[in-house]
């Protein structure tokens, strides 16, 4: 039989990229402190499916959309008769042609859900802004990026076993032609015109220049992180030099109101320690907690604090459920270890802790402190 020309070079490039980048995409998304290459690699997607889309609208044989099928009918035909003679299809059948619309508008709207989630939640990248009150308890939205996500990847997954199927049902050669380009059939080669191929380039090459480009970059606008440090000591130079003399300096935004208030009226028994003030300097600081406490606060580990504590009396940060739960897989040992001495001791895991960052990227255990 002949051979025919149906997936240009580009096609085929873009796919393979795909591949990886979704990939890696969901594995990083288990990694909290690699949340910028994550974002990297959504933006570079997001790029991606816009040139796709755009390659689409052009008149580039099998890959338009105007040769696509989305007749109703015929993906009902199409999948009726999978497993027995169904019609050869020789650029996409109803399922695919299906499956790559579903796949684009979930993979964007993954991205665009992302965005939002890193701009309200995580105060970073260029939707920092609304990191705002208004948004600050929105885990909806980190709901709503996670249903794309997981929609996106059912689609990818209904998709790979439909390769599969046909593969040994039909000995399709599917996957060969993605990677060759050819296929076994006498219709109409695909040939490229001058623009489309200077197009293609432009396509594959800005993407990758695109995603090198944000990872050599961390602080460029769309990924930069616009948490920016507090000078507590020139905040409120009471509280900075009190609180700070026997421990790290907690960030206010870390306990609810009604903790400091019932911490700060009780300092003569401060954890065992006395740590009493003068009436006027207690009211002073305990006024500033309760200002910046973590009810008043933007920082998603403010509002995960919160969220968690139910009506008790909480007054240790170490007690909160939140805190115990993002503890619960480090070691003991470690914390008792000489290095850090105590849970309490954060900044030797958090570093810029003391400046108001808990940023995941900045977490550390020392290497000492795992024996
Ligand atoms: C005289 C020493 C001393 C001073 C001054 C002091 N603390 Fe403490 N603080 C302690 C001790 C001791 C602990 C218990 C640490 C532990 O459990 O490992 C503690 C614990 C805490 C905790 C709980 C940490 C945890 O485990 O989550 C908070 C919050 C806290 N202090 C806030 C403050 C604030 C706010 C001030 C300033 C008004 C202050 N402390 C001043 C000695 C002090
Ligand atoms: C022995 C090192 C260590 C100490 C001490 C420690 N942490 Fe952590 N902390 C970690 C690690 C590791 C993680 C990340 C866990 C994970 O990946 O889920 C973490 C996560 C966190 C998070 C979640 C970060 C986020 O983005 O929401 C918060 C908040 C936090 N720690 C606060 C504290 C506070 C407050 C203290 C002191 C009272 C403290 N930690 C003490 C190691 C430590």
């Amino acid at each position: 039989m002949i051979k025919s020309y149906i997936w240009s070079s580009f096609t085929r490039v873009f796919h393979i990229i795909l591949v990886i980048s979704v990939g890696l995409v969901f594995i990083l998304a288990e990694f909290d402190k690699l949340l910028s290459w994550h974002a990297a690699i959504g933006f570079t997607i997001g790029l991606l499916f816009v040139y796709r889309i755009l390659w689409g609208f052009m008149d580039v044989k099998y890959s338009k959309f105007k040769d696509f099928n989305f007749n109703l009918h015929d993906l009902q035909e199409y999948i009726f008769n999978v497993f027995t003679d169904k019609k050869k299809y020789v650029g996409h059948n109803p399922a695919s042609s299906w499956a790559i619309v579903a796949m684009i508008a979930l993979g964007l709207g993954s991205v665009f859900t992302g965005i939002v989630v890193y701009g309200t939640q995580e105060g970073m990248g260029i939707l920092s802004f609304l990191n705002i009150s208004l948004f600050k308890d929105m885990d909806f939205f980190e709901d709503v990026h996670e249903l794309f996500a997981n929609s996106f990847m059912a689609v990818i997954f209904i998709h790979i076993a439909g390769v599969l199927l046909d593969r040994v049902l039909h000995s399709s050669k599917a996957i060969e032609s993605m990677i060759g380009g050819y296929k076994e059939s006498d219709a109409t080669s695909l040939k490229l015109t001058f623009f489309q191929r200077v197009f293609g380039v432009v396509w594959i090459g800005t993407s990758i220049f695109f995603f090198l480009y944000l990872l050599a970059n961390p602080s460029n606008l769309l990924i930069a992180d616009a948490n920016t440090p507090v000078d507590y000591k020139k905040e409120h130079t009471l509280f900075f030099n009190e609180c700070k003399s026997c421990h790290t300096l907690y960030p206010p935004y870390l306990l609810p109101k009604q903790s400091w208030v019932k911490m700060m009226d009780n300092l003569e028994n401060h954890f065992g320690d006395d740590a009493s003030l003068e009436a006027s300097d207690k009211e002073f600081i305990k006024y500033y907690l309760v200002q910046n406490a973590a009810e008043n606060s933007t920082k998603e580990s403010a509002f995960k604090i919160l969220k968690s504590i139910k009506d008790e009396e909480i007054i240790a940060i170490t007690k909160t459920p939140y805190w115990k739960r993002r503890h619960s897989e480090i070691d003991k040992s470690i914390f008792t270890s000489k290095e850090i001495a105590a849970a309490s001791n954060c900044k030797a895991c958090h570093q810029n802790i003391e400046q108001g960052l808990l940023n995941d990227k900045d977490i550390k255990i020392p290497e000492i402190a795992k024996g």
